[in-house]
C-alpha cells in the first residue's frame, strides 16, 4: 500500500494525514473484496524495514494500527471476515500485542475473506522462520531432507492459496521483500494511484487486468488452451 506520504505532500499535509486516508481505502477494498467473493487478501502495512523511518512517524503508524484493531474488528467480525497478522509482532508494544491476539480469536472462526495483514513483515524473514519452524518440528532430520514442499508447509500463509495477483500502488515497480516466497507465480499488477485513492475501481481494473492474461506455469501457451 505505497503512496501515503506523496498524496499528503501534493496537498501540502502532514504524511500521517495521507495515513490515516490510507486506512480509509483499506476498509473500501476490504469491504469490495469481501462482496466480490475474494478468498484471501494480503496487505502490506509495515515492513521490517519501515522502522527505518522518523520515530515520529513509526509512533504515529503504530497508534493508527492499535485504533484500528480496536475500532474495525467489530465490523470485519459482522461481515465474516477472518483477520490474520503475520511478522514478527514480538517488536510490538504489549497493548498491540494483546489486541491483535483478540481480534485474530474473535474473528478465528469466520469463513468469508481472509484478511492478512503483514505487519513487521519481510519476505526473507518468512523464508528463514519457516527453516527453523521445520528444524523444530523435524528435530532429528538432516537439512536434506528440507524441501520446497516442506518448506511451503510453514511460510507464512502455508493452507491458503497461493497469491494469483499483487497489486502495487505508488507507481513503484519491485517486490520490496513482499511475500518473495509464495510469489513465484504471481501476476504482478502495477498502478501510479496513489494508495489513499484506491477504490473499488482500481480493485476492479486491476482484476480485469488479471483476467486477460495467460497463465502457463512453466509450460507453452499450446498446452495451456488445449487443457
Ligand atoms: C504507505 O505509504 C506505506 C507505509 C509504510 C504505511 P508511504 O508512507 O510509503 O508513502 P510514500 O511512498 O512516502 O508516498
Ligand atoms: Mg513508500
Amino acid at each position: 500500500m505505497d503512496g501515503n506520504g506523496r498524496w499528503a505532500k501534493k496537498r501540502l499535509l502532514p504524511r500521517f494525514i495521507g495515513h490515516q486516508k490510507g486506512l480509509n481505502a483499506v476498509k473500501r477494498v476490504v469491504s469490495h473484496c469481501s462482496e466480490l467473493g475474494v478468498r484471501s487478501l494480503t496487505l502490506f502495512a509495515f515492513s521490517t524495514e519501515n522502522w527505518r523511518r522518523p520515530e515520529d512517524e513509526v509512533n504515529k503508524l503504530m497508534g493508527l494500527f492499535l485504533k484500528a484493531l480496536q475500532r474495525e474488528v467489530g465490523k470485519l467480525d459482522e461481515n465474516n471476515v477472518k483477520l490474520q497478522i503475520i511478522g514478527d509482532r514480538s517488536a510490538f508494544s504489549e497493548e498491540i500485542q494483546a489486541n491483535i491476539e483478540l481480534a485474530e480469536s474473535r474473528t478465528a472462526d469466520n469463513v468469508g475473506l481472509v484478511l492478512n495483514i503483514a505487519a513487521n513483515y519481510g519476505g526473507r524473514w518468512d523464508v528463514v522462520e519457516a527453516v527453523k519452524k521445520w528444524q523444530e518440528k523435524n528435530p532429528h532430520s538432516p537439512i536434506s531432507e528440507l524441501d520446497e514442499q516442506a518448506l511451503g508447509q510453514h511460510v507464512c500463509l502455508a493452507g491458503l492459496p497461493e497469491p494469483d495477483l499483487l497489486i502495487r500502488t505508488g507507481g513503484e515497480q519491485r517486490i520490496s521483500n513482499f511475500l518473495i516466497w509464495q510469489m513465484a507465480y504471481t501476476e504482478f499488477f502495477f498502478t501510479p494511484t496513489l494508495w489513499p485513492d484506491f477504490d473499488e475501481s482500481s480493485i476492479d481494473e486491476a482484476i480485469l487486468s488479471f483476467s486477460q492474461r495467460e497463465r502457463r506455469f512453466g509450460k507453452t501457451g499450446d498446452q495451456v488452451k488445449s487443457c
